[in-house]
């Protein structure tokens, strides 16, 4: 590819990254990276820089980058049919193939699949199926969301709110009601140290009703929550957590909302999180993984009881008034349909569980005994190195001192993208399920190199 000089400059002058330093970037002072290819694990830069991405992108190019079957799917549905709309019953043969093919995979007890765009919009069609279920059952007090802190469903206004991480709020004038953030399922920064596990689960349980009881359940519609925490840190949940969570919501006639969007196809070893934790949602969103990100585009699947009721509420007020012109989009679908089968076809659900459970291990004899590590944690193919100040006392680094963001800069100097997760000292790693052991071994011994430069 000819070099194109002025693209360090144009990009500086003209192109709004999202989460980045404006200023910074716009003045020079960060770096930029024109990435040009990739394949497998790896992505190439215009300079011929190899990075291995032990984050697949954001989470999201599930079976690993450059697969030709998705790429020709794409470009034969573009030459066949770039777009129709899926308004007033349209759609095309790969909309509906891969409705049914979500459908198929899907938890028990779900009935139809909306698809978005991304999952920030997804949890926008959830919140809005909500409040219409609530309303068309005569019920329009009951509105209210509960998420919890350090959750994260996107950066929309009414999903900017549901996420609690306060970089998403800080000056945005957000979260809005009507969301309430509860308790964090987060054993390590639990806030009374002496409980063990089941303790603390009892713990989250309580506080949730509390809430609940506090705010009056007919006012509370939805309860929102990630199997495990993303963004928020790469969490898996306490000891029974979600069960006991369930039976909580259960009793009090609130809806659960499982947001798949990092979890679902694949990423804990399982189809679904739902179904690993023990959840039973009556929505389930998913995005990342049901295309591997070589199209944008998601979905909110409708569980069997919220179903009845939208169909009997636009047998009582008409069509439902909701849709995005490009819901559906035949390219998304098309790409969402050799993405599906590929991960059938090459086993790699099973390849994330295996393979993740042997980064997972090799990450915790890497880093787990270094003396400000307080915790590796994960599950299937996602992981987090978390680091404190001194895990004996219980203290943490002043986010002053970046300490997150140092090693991970030292992990790229070595050729490994792990991410930085915003809010605390933690590394994330979530490659594409296609990684080899080799690869993992790599991963974990340039994460060793880069903690002990960092922090000796
Ligand atoms: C759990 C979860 N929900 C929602 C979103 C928002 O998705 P998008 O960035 O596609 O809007 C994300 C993005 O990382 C996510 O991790």
């Amino acid at each position: 590819m000819l070099r194109n000089d002025q693209l360090d400059q144009w990009d500086r002058e003209n192109f709004f990254h999202p989460s980045t330093h404006l200023a910074q970037f716009a003045r020079g002072e960060l770096p930029n990276r024109v990435i040009r290819t990739a394949s497998g694990c790896h992505i190439e830069d215009r300079d011929g820089t190899r990075l291995l991405d032990a984050f697949a992108g954001l989470y999201c190019v599930n079976v690993g980058y450059g697969r030709m079957e998705i790429a020709e799917a794409i470009a034969d549905q573009a030459r066949e049919l770039a777009y129709y709309h899926a308004y007033v019953g349209h759609g095309t043969e790969a909309s509906i193939t891969l409705a049914k093919m979500v459908l198929d995979r899907a938890p028990k007890g779900m009935s139809k699949v909306y698809f978005g765009l991304g999952g920030s919009d997804a949890n926008e069609t959830n919140i809005k199926l909500i409040w219409y279920y609530n309303n068309i059952l005569g019920r329009p007090e009951k509105k209210k969301i509960i998420s919890r802190w350090r959750g994260y469903h996107g950066s929309g206004v009414m999903t900017g709110s549901l996420t609690g991480l306060a970089g998403f709020h800080n000056k945005f004038d957000l979260p809005r009601a009507p969301i309430l953030h509860t308790t964090a399922p987060y054993f390590l920064r639990r806030e009374d140290q002496s409980q063990d596990e089941a303790a603390f689960t009892a713990q989250c349980v309580a506080d949730l009703e509390e809430m609940i009881a506090r705010e009056g359940a007919d006012t509370i519609a939805a309860f929102i929550g990630e199997p495990l925490m993303g963004t928020g840190g790469i969490v898996p949940p306490p000891a029974g957590y979600w069960p006991a969570i369930q039976a909580v919501l259960d009793r009090h006639d609130i809806l659960l909302v499982a947001d798949e969007v990092v979890t679902g196809f694949g990423r804990l070893g399982t189809m679904f999180g739902s179904d690993h934790y023990g959840m039973r949602p009556d929505l389930i969103t998913i995005a990342k993984g049901l295309t591997s990100a070589y199209a944008p585009l998601s979905g909110s699947i409708v569980g069997d009881k919220m179903w009845k009721v939208l169909e009997q509420g636009t047998d009582e007020n008409g069509p439902i008034g909701h849709g995005w012109t490009y819901s559906a989009h035949p390219i998304g679908a098309a790409a969402g349909v050799a993405n599906l089968k590929l991960i059938d076809e090459l086993n790699l659900v099973a390849a994330a569980g295996k393979t993740g459970a042997y980064l997972n291990a090799a990450l915790r004899a890497a880093v787990g005994g270094h003396a400000q590590v307080g915790e590796v944690r994960g599950d299937g193919m996602i992981a987090a190195v978390e680091f404190m100040k001194d895990p004996a006392n219980g203290s943490f680094f002043e986010a002053s001192d970046g300490i997150g963001a140092k090693v991970a800069a030292a992990m790229l100097d070595q050729g490994v993208i792990a991410r930085a997760m915003p809010q605390g000292d933690i590394l994330g790693f979530a490659p594409p399920f296609c990684l080899t052991e080799s690869e993992a071994d790599e991963i974990a011994d340039k994460t060793a190199k880069a903690v002990a430069k960092v922090l000796g």
